[in-house]
């Protein structure tokens, strides 16, 4: 089943040189192609609207802090069971506790810096789409 995700390369990846990593780990799947590509530095509205059901969290304001604290890398992605997929690369949200193989187990250490954002379902990747993407449809 084809399925399109929105993926964010977060400021600590961007920072930390990680981006040629994170896409290369990507663009190996077979059949996955990146159809949106751009980097740029998001403000709170942008990520008050993407973090909406997180409003109010106690992670909530350094989160939106360190998303904004440098440029992201946002994309959308399309292929095979893509949304599952990349998530899967990524590993759980605790970087301490993703395997080693996962992006996360790979390189992260704390929650918050975890490296990568990818859709969790295809009404969030939808939704998250015209967010970052508001040009397609
Ligand atoms: P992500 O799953 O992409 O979207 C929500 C983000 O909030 C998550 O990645 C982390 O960056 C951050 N986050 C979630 N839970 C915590 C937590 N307990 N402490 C700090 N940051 C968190």
């Amino acid at each position: 089943m084809s399925q399109r995700t929105l993926v964010l390369l977060k400021p600590d990846a961007v920072k930390r040189g990680l981006v040629g990593e994170i896409i290369g780990r990507i663009e190996r799947k077979a059949g996955w192609t990146i159809s949106a590509l751009e980097l740029r530095t998001l403000d709170r509205a942008i990520l008050e609207q993407h973090y909406a059901e997180h409003v109010g969290r106690d992670f909530y304001e350094p989160l939106v802090a360190f998303m904004s604290s440098g440029p992201v890398v946002s994309m959308v992605v399309e292929g095979e069971r893509v949304i599952e997929g990349v998530r899967a690369l990524a590993g759980p949200t605790d970087p301490i506790a993703a395997p080693s193989g996962s992006i996360r187990g790979d390189f992260g250490t704390i929650t918050r810096e975890n490296l990568i954002h990818a859709s969790d379902s295809e009404e969030s990747a939808e939704r998250e789409i015209k967010i970052f993407f508001p040009g397609i449809s």
